[in-house]
């Protein structure tokens, strides 16, 4: 998408982030229990790392992705919709910073936070391949062109907020 259309949706997208980001309060039982139990020991350590909010997000975005794909939906696709963003956390951006960060035309190939905010998706598979993700989630989490084509649909659409 051009700069222009971005800064024309900004003030909707911003409220949207803001709304989200400041009323996220942590998972129910009911919510984090299921987003557990489709994770591996180490993908779990990463979950509970990431900010309330982006638990939020990721629960959201797997259910969305669960309702289209199907309850037999392997487990390692629904991982993959709860860490899809988990590369985010390492850019060092707050809510602010990553709404920022979306409309900079530069920075993006640096090393620093806008950089590896729009890095995020090599990031979060290095991420998952470190943690012994199965390749799926990581194929899918760094949208790899190997990663499976139903699934990588399905979560780019539950994704879309
Ligand atoms: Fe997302």
């Amino acid at each position: 998408m051009s700069l222009l259309p971005r800064v024309i949706t900004l003030p909707g997208h911003l409220v949207r982030r803001f709304w989200w980001a400041s009323t996220a309060r942590p998972l129910g039982p009911a919510a984090k229990s299921m987003a557990l139990s489709h994770l591996t020991p180490a993908e779990q350590r990463l979950f509970l790392a990431m900010d309330v909010s982006d638990q939020r997000h990721h629960v959201q975005v797997a259910r969305r992705f669960v309702d289209e794909v199907g309850q037999d939906v392997p487990r390692a696709w629904v991982a993959a919709a709860l860490l899809h963003d988990v590369g985010k956390r390492v850019c060092g951006l707050g809510t602010v910073g990553r709404v920022v960060a979306t409309l900079l035309p530069f920075g993006r190939r640096g090393d620093g936070p806008i950089g590896r905010y729009h890095r995020h998706e090599p990031i979060g598979a290095s991420m998952l391949l470190s943690a012994g993700s199965d390749p799926d989630t990581v194929a899918l989490v760094g949208h790899w062109p190997e990663a499976p084509s139903r699934p990588a649909v399905a979560l780019k659409r539950a994704d879309d907020l």
